[in-house]
């Protein structure tokens, strides 16, 4: 049987309306609109598409987005700077940083000086313990996407084995830990793990997010597994997940699309988290 394929822009849908209800209901209260900044650095293509496509939803929903864009040669000085005089903005609800940012800017500097009632990402540090310690007011976008794609299948997270390949601080790392708070047995693997296949071989629930096009085969996937597919890369046809969909798609049940799937309901997660700053900012300010 041909795996099920999971349609991701049909959740960000659901997503998106949720938090346009939610909007709705603070505005009628404050009489504020929400009002988000987002900090560019530099020219990248995918930052540019990710921009257009998070303004977009915003405008769909009534959430004020602007951009503050500095060069490639900008200093952590200065995008601190910055940092700070958004975080004493009342007009400003929530800060965003796009990714990538050059390599002489430390991003964990940068995050660690977002307010944390600001904080969009849900990567400051004070929000990541909260995430640790399983007291989930902001969720890190990515993983939460993971998240809400699991919810919406219904699908059973504790006990199973899930297996993440991928450890950066904004996917592989909170993610696993949101699984583990859930119940799973949760692996994370990387590019120092030796016999990669042989943990996601035993994979209930493989994620990846690695940006390698079509890496994983079905030599890699366990039988009837789900598997949830983040990896983005880029070619002249478009985008590429790293999952294989031809050689997995007899073996496994279900798998979400690149693109179609984990992509949209990221940005649906980041609109969820502009309403979630924007209530901490209204009701701490008690308007
Ligand atoms: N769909 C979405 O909404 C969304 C959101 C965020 C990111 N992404 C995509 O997800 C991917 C990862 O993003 P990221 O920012 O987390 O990038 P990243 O830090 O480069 O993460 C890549 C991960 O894959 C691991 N890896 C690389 N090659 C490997 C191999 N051969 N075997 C095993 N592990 C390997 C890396 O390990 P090392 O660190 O040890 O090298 C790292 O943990 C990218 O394709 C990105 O475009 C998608």
């Amino acid at each position: 049987m041909t795996a099920k394929i999971i349609d991701g822009r049909k959740i960000a849908e659901i997503i998106k309306k949720e938090a346009s209800n939610e909007l709705e209901k603070l505005y009628t209260k404050y009489n504020i609109k929400a009002n988000i900044t987002t900090i560019k650095i530099g020219n990248n293509p995918s930052s540019d598409l990710y921009l257009k496509l998070r303004d977009k939803a915003c405008k769909e929903i009534g959430i004020l987005s602007n951009h503050l864009e500095f060069s490639d040669d900008v200093t952590e000085r200065e995008i601190i700077r910055s940092i700070k005089k958004l975080n004493s903005d009342e007009r400003i609800h929530g800060i965003l940083l796009q990714f990538p940012i050059p390599d002489h800017i430390s991003a964990n500097k940068l995050f660690k000086t977002i307010d944390s009632n600001k904080d969009i990402e849900g990567l400051n540090p004070y929000n990541i313990g909260k995430t640790l310690i399983g007291d989930n007011s902001i969720i890190p976008c990515t993983p939460l996407a993971v998240l809400k794609i699991l919810e919406y299948e219904k699908e059973k997270i504790e006990g199973k084995n899930i297996v993440i390949i991928n450890h950066s601080n904004i996917v592989g790392k909170p993610l696993a830990i949101l699984l583990l708070n859930r119940n799973a047995t949760t692996s994370i693997c990387h590019i120092f793990t030796k016999n990669l296949k042989d943990y996601t071989i035993k994979a209930d629930i493989l994620i990846t997010a690695i940006g390698i096009p079509n890496m994983i085969t079905k030599d890699f996937v366990k039988e009837g597994s789900f598997i949830i597919d983040v990896g983005i890369s880029k070619n002249k046809n478009g985008i590429t997940g790293d999952v294989d969909f031809n050689s997995v798609k007899d073996k496994i049940n279900k798998i979400t699309p690149v693109p179609g799937g984990v992509g949209p309901i990221t940005v649906a997660c980041s609109i969820k988290n502009m309403i979630q700053t924007y209530r901490n900012l209204l009701e701490l300010k008690n308007y």
